[in-house]
């Protein structure tokens, strides 16, 4: 019996993916670049066992049983076989993965990259393969090939129609600016969205925009957003992540039908974090949405209480809910909001609950292999532990 568990990080893109160009390959039409996030905070976890032992094959997601014929897993796993060593005898014993996330699906964070980078990363360590992955993990979900690596990454789009150098390469390790901090903010809504893969199929086959973004705005974008964070300018990078962001959602509402994935809360948190950022005479912060209304606010250490006292007077918590479930993650200390910040921003209370919590985390390291036997989330009869 061989069994495997690995942790993966969920990774928040600066310069968007946005559209294919192969969507069985999963190719994209631009680059992206996106920071990887503490796993110590959230992250993706996966165990997988092989054993002659086990019937059939298996796959649980997040305690419920999955559709192992699903075609992203299998092409995936197929990828992954065809790279390893024939000889290996554990190739052809049926095997059983089980995967969660530690934060809830409810988050709407892009679960589908941490989870399919912690499945290839899991799945290469199983099989005991070498060299890039990130080829394989972008089969998965396309910004899942991120996550194979910590800290700053870009995936270059490649040209070749096979697809082999669309991958992911690291541009800076998580160490290189270890003041960077996010604050995710969880807007209360309920709505069901257009998922990411039918929302950029629609923008690929309608919007005129795209197309400009992708042939001359992104190569420019992206030259710009490498320099920002290998020179650690936080005011440039914060304004093309914010002015990329805004463009993504921008072609969004020129997709017909529109997929409208930001709302009133989001739009409220985009003007909050302008008046600050007017008011210091810099961008201190800077916001950038994905596929839904929940905005990850990217900021330096140094200024996170202070924002977070302006987060917290325009989205007061609601009564009923208790600070330790609604402050997730990095601990802070809650400052009041100064009096002077009110009158100078003139800042305006929403109604309590807008934002049901907030999680502050870092950028942080790829995935990790977890030895010790109590990680693992499979049982010896290759069944979940709970
Ligand atoms: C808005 O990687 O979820 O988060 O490749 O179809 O699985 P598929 O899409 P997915 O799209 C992510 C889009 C995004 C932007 C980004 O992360 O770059």
């Amino acid at each position: 019996m061989k069994i495997v568990t690995c942790v993966a990080p969920v990774n928040i893109a600066v310069i968007k993916y946005w559209g294919k160009r192969d969507e069985e390959l999963i190719l994209p039409l631009n680059d992206s670049i996106s920071a990887s996030l503490s796993t110590d905070i959230i992250c993706a976890k996966t165990t997988i066992m092989a054993s002659p032992l086990l019937n059939e094959n298996k796959f649980w997601l997040n305690g419920k049983e999955q559709d192992f014929g699903n075609l992203r897993l299998q092409n995936c796993l197929k990828n992954i076989r065809k790279r390893c060593n024939p000889a290996l005898p554990h190739l052809n014993w049926n095997i059983s993965i089980c995967s969660k996330n530690n934060f809830p699906t409810a988050a709407g964070l892009a679960s589908s990259a941490a989870g399919y980078a912690c499945l290839v990363s899991a799945l290469a360590a199983l099989y005991e393969i070498e060299g890039d992955i990130s080829h394989i993990a972008r089969q998965g979900s396309g910004s899942a090939c991120r996550s194979i690596y910590g800290g700053w990454v870009q995936w270059h789009r490649g040209v070749l129609e096979s697809g082999e150098d669309s991958i992911a390469k690291p541009i800076a390790p998580y160490t290189h600016w270890p003041q960077m901090r996010l604050l995710i903010l969880i807007v209360n809504d309920a709505r069901k969205k257009y998922s990411s893969t039918s929302g950029m199929k629609t923008s690929v086959k309608t919007s005129t925009l795209i197309k400009l973004r992708a042939e001359k705005v992104v190569p420019q974008r992206i030259q710009a957003m490498r320099e920002a964070i290998l020179e650690k300018d936080f005011d440039r990078f914060a304004e093309i992540t914010m002015k990329d962001s805004n463009q993504f959602h921008a072609i969004c509402l020129d997709t017909f039908p529109p997929c409208n994935y930001i709302n009133d809360v989001s739009h409220a948190i985009i003007d909050a974090v302008h008046c600050y950022n007017d008011f210091k005479g810099e961008n201190k912060v800077a916001y950038t949405f994905d596929a839904g209304p929940n905005a990850c606010l990217y900021l330096l250490e140094s200024e996170v209480e202070e924002f977070l006292s302006i987060i917290n007077y325009v989205f007061p918590i609601a009564t009923d809910t208790p600070e330790v479930e609604y402050f997730k993650g990095l601990p802070t200390e809650k400052l009041p909001i100064q009096n002077d910040w009110i009158k100078s921003l003139s800042l305006t209370p929403n109604s309590p609950g807008m934002l049901k919590y907030i999680i502050h985390t870092k950028v942080g390291d790829g995935p990790q292999i977890l030895t010790d036997s109590s990680d693992h989330l499979l049982q010896a009869n290759g069944l979940p532990k709970s």
